[in-house]
């Protein structure tokens, strides 16, 4: 069957109290809206009409062409909103599923099971419901005395028996399509709030004599729909926790669960460890065998298999097989590492490209440079690659030997092999092989040092 999938966000989030659209805010690092059609996607919905209102336009742009969108001007109740999407979706058969974009914890499992029993019931609709002891805020899901489902109930309209039920409405479900536009015509907004009720569908649905089935959901984290910060941290606790444990579950060691924040999309492969206080966001991918932290931050980068990383900070860095980094290294966008490279501690990297074998031991900053195989960067060599209005290029060929606290001037190139004596300033090539030695010639003074003291001692017992 055709399955379609309407997410509403186009209400304003007021209780988040924040500058930043609501279904934007992240939960481990992707906004929940993100979070929510990644899902529908997963459940084969072949189109997915997100509703939009307030901050339309941050939500378009940051879903781009993965929706199909519909203005909701004013927010007139999700009922509303649904209808909303009645030009797109209204001569559509099969299944569409309508979904909150602040619930970013619905699982595609759970959709897929809740889609399945609704199509083979030939259902008109089926509603994700979750069962707590306290469902404060959230519509009653009403049974009958044979347990099929009668209506939904929002809180403020409730009986004293209704408020009772603790059985509630989670926002998930799966309609047949054309029963959804049509019985939406019949919704007004006779009630409390005075806005038209997505959930009245329920009852219309029911009185027609249509199929309409609950499906509960025992896990109670896909219910929180995120309304302020306080269920932000919910639901950032409980996304980490599930995070963690499919990575567990594929080979990979945390150490401690509790310490470490892996972003919802990270890859990450078996027999690596993550020591406590790993932060790995974005694309991030991570091969086997790798040892990562403790007290590692990285974004965006992409790490071959065996690889070490120590208390560093990577942010769009590729790191080959068998290189280790830090403790205590930077490394900046566009930084690329062969493979069996070693960088050291207090080195900072931007882009620059450092070829299998070479090391960068301590202290250095290596910038808008290329650095070929085996080569030896030593101690707080760095490459001057800016004057304060241009950057420039500095090329290191392999097997090139950096002495300590070398001043490469770019734009400059050291050729293949060659050597660069320690402290030297270099400010143009040095040919392959050659040796390069850019410094002062050294002047020894026999016994002046005795001189020197006798002088500073005599001017200290003057005062
Ligand atoms: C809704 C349900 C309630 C359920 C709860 C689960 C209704 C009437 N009530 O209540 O039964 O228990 O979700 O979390 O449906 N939205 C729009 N346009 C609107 C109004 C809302 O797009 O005009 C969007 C909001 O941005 C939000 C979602 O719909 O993403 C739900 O709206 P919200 O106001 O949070 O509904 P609840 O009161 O939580
Ligand atoms: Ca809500």
């Amino acid at each position: 069957m055709r399955r379609m999938a309407i997410v509403l966000a186009a209400g304003q989030g007021k209780r988040m109290k924040s500058k930043l659209y609501k279904v934007l805010h992240p939960v481990c690092g992707k906004p929940m809206v993100g979070h929510v059609l990644d899902t529908v996607k997963q459940v084969n919905c072949e189109r997915s009409i997100v509703i939009v209102g307030h901050g339309a336009e941050a939500v378009q742009s940051y879903l781009g062409e993965t929706a199909e969108y519909v203005l909701q001007e004013q927010q007139l109740g999700t009922g509303h909103a649904v209808k909303m999407a009645k030009d797109l979706l209204g001569s559509e058969k099969g299944s569409t599923i309508v979904i909150c974009g602040d619930t970013p914890l619905v699982t595609a499992e759970t959709l897929e099971a809740l889609t399945e029993l609704h199509e083979s019931n030939n259902a008109a609709a089926t509603v994700l419901t979750a069962y707590t002891e306290n469902p404060k805020g959230y519509g009653r899901v009403i049974r009958s005395e044979d347990g099929s489902v009668l209506r939904i109930v929002e809180q403020k309209d409730c009986s004293p028996e209704e408020d009772a039920v603790c059985e509630f409405n989670t926002g998930t479900y799966c309609f047949d399509n054309a029963k959804l536009f049509a019985a939406l015509e019949k919704v007004t907004n006779q009630n409390v709030q005075q806005e038209y009720y997505l959930t009245d569908v329920i009852g219309i649905m029911v009185s027609q004599g249509e199929t309409v089935l609950g499906y509960m959901t025992d896990d109670y984290a896909e219910s929180i729909g995120v309304n302020d910060r306080l269920a932000l941290s919910e639901a950032e606790r409980l996304m980490r926790e599930r995070i963690n444990k499919r990575h567990m579950l594929n080979g990979v060691t945390i150490i401690d669960p509790a310490s470490t924040y892996i972003g919802a999309d990270v890859i990450i492969g078996s027999d690596t460890v993550l020591h406590p206080g790993t932060v790995l966001k974005g694309s991030t991918s991570i091969g086997e065998d790798c040892q990562i932290g403790p007290q590692s931050d990285i974004k965006d980068s992409v790490i071959g298999d065996g690889v070490a990383i120590k208390h560093s900070v990577l942010d769009q860095a590729e790191v080959g097989s068998r290189t280790t980094v830090g403790p205590f290294a930077y490394l900046r966008p566009k930084s690329q590492l062969g493979e069996d490279v070693k960088i050291g501690d207090f080195v900072e990297i931007k882009n620059a490209k450092i070829d299998n074998g070479s090391k960068v031991s301590h202290l250095s900053y290596v910038g808008d440079a290329s650095v070929g195989k085996n080569v030896n960067v030593g101690c707080g060599a760095i490459t001057v690659n800016y004057d304060g209005y241009n950057k420039f290029i500095t090329e290191i060929e392999d097997d090139a030997f950096i002495g300590s606290n070398v001043n490469l001037i770019a734009p400059v190139k050291v050729g293949k092999g060659a050597y660069v004596v320690a402290g030297s300033t270099i400010t143009h090539a040095v040919p392959e092989n050659d040796l390069a030695i850019a410094r002062n010639r050294q002047e020894n003074k026999p016994g002046y040092a005795e001189k020197i003291r006798a002088r500073a001692k005599a001017k200290k017992d003057k005062k």
